[in-house]
């Protein structure tokens, strides 16, 4: 890659489920792709005592068992870069241990090198890290112009206190340019897409409006349950867990203007915007709009609780105080253990109002946009035709197009993540303002949440009904 300033990354909870299912996996992928910099180490910290030999093996068999599809020497070279540090996250001799063993790595190489921080931890101990990496000096950084970056992966904080509080402590110990706020939908290739199909097409360029928008619906349906994550997912539910952050993210970009360039900051102002303009809720709103539900079974999960209330599905209608998109509702909905994973985002344009068209027997249906990200990247438009043979009827015909299915030809979430925080571009994280507005619209749901009923939904089906 570009860059010949040796890097270090440093993944605290190294032996994490998320180390192991999508950050070890991409690191490869990065690798063999000639992506990271020419010199590099990838230290692993975790709690488990372990040789950096054993954690080698680790991370050899993590790859197994993802498939990675690369060469038995690929792996041993590759897993030659990781060592490991045994410590815990609230213990301050631990960080002491970690700065002994990248600063062997930084005299080794005679020079002081990059350090990415990945915080793969469960959120409640986020802040104990920030300042503990803070106080043991170990974010420091020379004069030759090395950095040291900060990954924090979300959800940031658990409603809009805490993560005012979080976001406080975090930029009292790092300039903003060393935070990478994560939300891996935003480096999803077809969630970029968006912006394309959005703005350089024409044809969805103009009506894109609350003139000629009925409504915009968001569906994020997964078919996995919470995949022995009880104890992460309980605290937490599927609204803090995938809505706070990646639909609103989705909304924020099907919602936004256009921004003036393709700049990191350009693009960030535009999504802050929308999400500083999601009209809060307040009971009787939360009454009417809002459903949560749990699938049957889901307290019978390891690590859930016997009586848990927590929501693994959830439906809202969200409103927007920008004129261009007054009172169009964006109804957004996700969840898990439902019949099959699709991430689709379904505009659906009002009927023709006027004209010719607009009698019984030549009855219009609104046409209809619908961009699937997930599990293929597509398009589809549905519009108006004439339905051959005697008389004047419509009906209604869709032209369809598959970009690319999973993964094929793009570049993975977690690998664009990586890449972008090594090369320090943050047009794919979010900023504070981004995740505070965000949460300030949640909080509001979740201020009456224990006031609307927990629906139960059976595994496998399609949620809760309406
Ligand atoms: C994560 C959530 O952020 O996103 C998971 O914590 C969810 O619960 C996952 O399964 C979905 O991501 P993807 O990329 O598989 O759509």
């Amino acid at each position: 890659m570009g860059t010949s300033q040796p890097t270090q990354i440093i993944i605290l909870g190294g032996s994490g489920d998320l180390a192991k299912r999508k950050l070890i996996p991409a690191l490869i992928d990065l690798y063999t792709h000639d992506k990271l910099p020419d010199t590099f180490s990838i230290v692993g910290l975790a709690r488990t005592p372990r040789t950096s030999k054993e954690y080698e093996q680790f991370v050899a068999d993590a790859l197994t068992k993802h498939e990675h599809g690369h060469s038995m020497t690929t792996v041993k070279d590759f897993c030659s870069h990781f060592s490991y540090v045994s410590g815990s996250f609230d213990n301050t001799e631990s960080y002491q241990e970690l700065k002994k063993h990248i600063e062997a790595f930084d005299a080794e190489k005679g020079m002081c090198t990059n350090k990415l921080f990945y915080l793969a931890v469960p959120p409640q101990y986020y802040k104990t890290i920030f300042n503990n990496i803070h106080e043991s000096g170990l974010a420091d950084t020379c004069a030759d112009g090395s950095w040291a970056r900060v990954l924090v992966e979300k959800p940031f904080g658990s409603d809009l206190n805490t993560a005012q509080e979080l976001d406080g402590v975090l930029s009292s110990l790092f300039t903003e340019d060393q935070i990478f706020r994560i939300d891996h939908y935003l480096a999803k290739e077809a969630v970029q897409n968006i912006l394309s199909f959005r703005f350089a097409n024409t044809l969805l360029r103009s009506p894109w409006n609350r003139e000629h928008v009925e409504s915009v619906h968001i569906t994020m349906h997964e078919s996995i349950d919470i995949q022995g994550r009880g104890s992460f997912y309980d605290n937490i539910g599927a609204l803090r867990d995938v809505g706070q952050n990646h639909l609103l993210q989705l909304l924020a970009l099907i919602a936004m203007d256009e921004p003036k360039s393709f700049t990191a900051g350009d693009i960030r102002t535009k999504r802050i915007e929308v999400l500083e303009c999601l009209v809060p809720m307040d009971s009787d709103t939360v009454q009417t709009q809002v459903q949560r539900a749990q699938y049957q079974g889901y307290t019978q999960e390891k690590g859930v609780a016997e009586d848990s209330q927590t929501e693994t599905f959830f439906r809202f209608t969200a409103q927007l105080s920008l004129p261009q998109w007054e009172g169009v509702p964006f109804h957004v909905e996700a969840g898990k253990a439902l019949s099959k994973r699709k991430v689709v985002i379904e505009i659906h344009f009002k009927d023709v109002a006027s004209g010719p068209f607009e009698t019984q027997t030549c009855h219009t249906k609104g046409n209809m946009v619908t961009l699937t990200l997930s599990p293929e990247q597509a398009m589809s438009i549905t519009l108006n035709a004439k339905k051959p043979g005697h008389g004047y009827q419509l009906e209604s015909q869709t032209l369809s197009f598959t970009c690319r299915k999973d993964k094929q030809e793009g570049i993975d979430a977690y690998e664009k993540v990586l890449l972008d925080c090594i090369t320090g571009d943050q047009t794919l994280f979010t900023k504070t303002e981004e995740v505070l507005a965000s949460w300030k619209f949640i909080t509001s749901i979740l201020q009456n949440w224990h006031n609307i009923p927990l629906e139960t939904y059976t595994q496998g089906g399609d949620g809760p009904s309406l």
